[in-house]
């Protein structure tokens, strides 16, 4: 074996115990310091309480027309379980802290929306595999733990720019996600419906099912990672690229064993994985949101980690007034419009302790904006010394109208802005601390280029997507080649290949 083989063998062996640590997803013994039941509260005025956010102005929420409707499908999922425990939020906490400090990479991805009609196994499976490969080789770039986390299991709920949609002289509300309202261009599909929220629940539930048996039970183990290839990504050039890489893993994992190292314990053979979506849908989110009675806090139960979105972060909205009082890691999302003044009264809102590994900032501006907008809010958070995760969600700012009529979104516009991301935090001295993707193990044709064939042309092949376009199976794999390439360089560590 050559040196530098085995330098970066070794390199991996440390790595890969990290980032593929013993999941507590099922094995938290804190799960059952969840009150079942979420006692009833009153907001008081400046006080927080899980239904505080009512006092103030909440953008994007529906307006449902049956009160007694709604009040009996949040009573419903007041009565259902938590779908995801303290312990385990607590977990994904600690973690990124590390991140935090320099010392971790946040992978999130997903679907843009999760849709009912969509729902089966072999989705959320392609999803997970494809997550799972891209920490691989995250892991192996950055050097440094990998956290996963899937948009996934709640990520239902859609802000809209227009409240109507127009077709011809129909005029009827705008679609808002399987938990709100349905796609179809019909009267009754578009009515809000609040019985929505306990579908979507209970698809939810399904999700993190398989997900914590595909964490734990064996699919996620190490030894497996050339089978992680996806069917078809397999055929493409990001495919072969992965099984040379996973050779070079399997080649480490031998050597590790002939030195006495144990590769059939669970640092090898489980992974954490963790949920997130956006927190928009307030009722949905109160009737999940727990007291823990260990710590007294309350937690959002319906995923580890939320995040506020661009078009509702207003300081003082009810979706920031909701946040602040929730014990779960938050995010927020930024465009070209966030000033630096804004940003800090946000950090001071959301993370008011100034805790590590609380608050992540997702920017989202184009590459251009980027360049100009990014460094004076580093700057200001730096003087102010901020605690914050930086992280990249390179597609919401370069989504585009074909000719043809497709939204899409071009794969170059996306390396831009990560290049952007990347050479700007490098010239701030600051961690560019994750990475945030709209993406599917599928092979859809919504977003064009890379190394992948899909252009303007083939968009209609395989164009699923209830919402945003998404990266499929093969160009999420290019876009974590990338962005390790681009952190071994950083570290003077050598390229991949
Ligand atoms: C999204 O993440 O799907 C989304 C709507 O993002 P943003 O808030 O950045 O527009
Ligand atoms: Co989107």
């Amino acid at each position: 074996m050559k040196f530098s083989t085995l330098a970066s063998s070794v390199l991996l062996l440390a790595f890969s115990a990290d980032a593929f640590t013993p999941t507590s997803l099922v094995r938290t013994s804190t799960a059952l310091n969840v009150a079942a039941e979420p006692p009833s509260t009153s907001a008081a005025s400046g006080e927080w309480s899980p239904e505080s956010w009512k006092s103030k102005v909440a953008s994007q929420m529906p307006v449902y027309d049956d009160e007694a409707e709604l009040d009996d499908a949040v009573n419903r999922l007041k009565r259902c379980s938590p779908l995801v425990f303290a312990g385990e939020v607590r977990a994904l906490h600690e973690q990124l802290a590390r991140a935090c400090h320099g010392q971790g990479f946040l992978l999130m991805g997903g679907d843009c929306a999760e849709a009912f009609n969509e729902f089966n196994v072999d989705h959320v499976r392609d999803s997970f595999r494809v997550i799972l490969q891209m920490a691989l080789v995250l892991t192996f770039g950055s050097a440094m733990p990998v956290i996963k986390v899937g948009r996934m299991a709640g990520q239902f709920a859609k802000p809209r720019s227009e409240p109507d949609e127009v077709r011809g002289d129909v005029s009827l509300p705008s679609y808002r996600g399987d938990i709100i309202n349905s796609e179809e261009f019909t009267a009754e599909a578009r009515r809000n419906n609040p019985h929505n929220m306990v579908e979507a629940y209970h698809q939810s539930a399904q999700t993190l099912n398989i997900l914590r048996a595909f964490a734990t039970g064996g699919y996620a183990d190490i030894s497996r990672l050339q089978a992680w290839n996806l069917d078809f990504v397999e055929q493409t050039e990001e495919g072969s690229r992965y099984r040379k890489f996973a050779t070079k893993v399997d080649e480490s994992l031998r050597f590790m064993k002939a030195i006495g190292v144990d590769t059939s314990s669970d640092t090898f053979a489980k992974t954490d994985f963790f949920t997130a979506h956006e927190c928009l849908l307030l009722p949905y989110e109160q009737a999940l949101t727990r007291k823990d009675s260990t710590t007294g806090k309350w937690y959002d139960c319906s995923a580890h980690m939320l995040w506020v979105g661009e078009r509702t972060r207003e300081l003082d909205g009810a979706h920031l007034e909701f946040t602040r009082g929730i014990g779960n890691p938050l995010g927020v999302k930024i465009s070209d419009k966030c000033t630096p003044e804004e940003l800090l009264n946000i950090c001071d809102t959301m993370n008011p302790n100034n805790t590590p590994g609380k608050l992540t900032i997702i920017v989202r501006m184009g590459a251009e904006k980027l360049r100009k907008n990014l460094p004076g809010l580093i700057r200001a958070v730096q003087r102010e010394g901020k605690s914050v995760i930086w992280i990249s969600d390179p597609v919401h700012g370069n989504t585009r109208k074909t000719d043809n009529g497709f939204k899409t979104r071009d794969f170059d516009n996306i390396r831009a802005e990560l290049r952007a991301f990347f050479d700007v935090h490098e010239e701030m001295g600051s961690h560019p601390g994750g990475v945030h993707l709209e993406m599917t193990g599928e092979d859809v044709t919504e977003c064009t280029g890379g190394v992948s064939d899909v252009t303007e042309e083939t968009l209609a092949d395989r164009y699923n997507t209830y919402c945003d376009p998404r990266l499929n199976g093969s160009q999420a794999l290019e876009i974590a080649f990338l962005i390790a390439e681009r952190m071994r360089k950083r570290s003077g560590l050598p390229p991949i290949e």
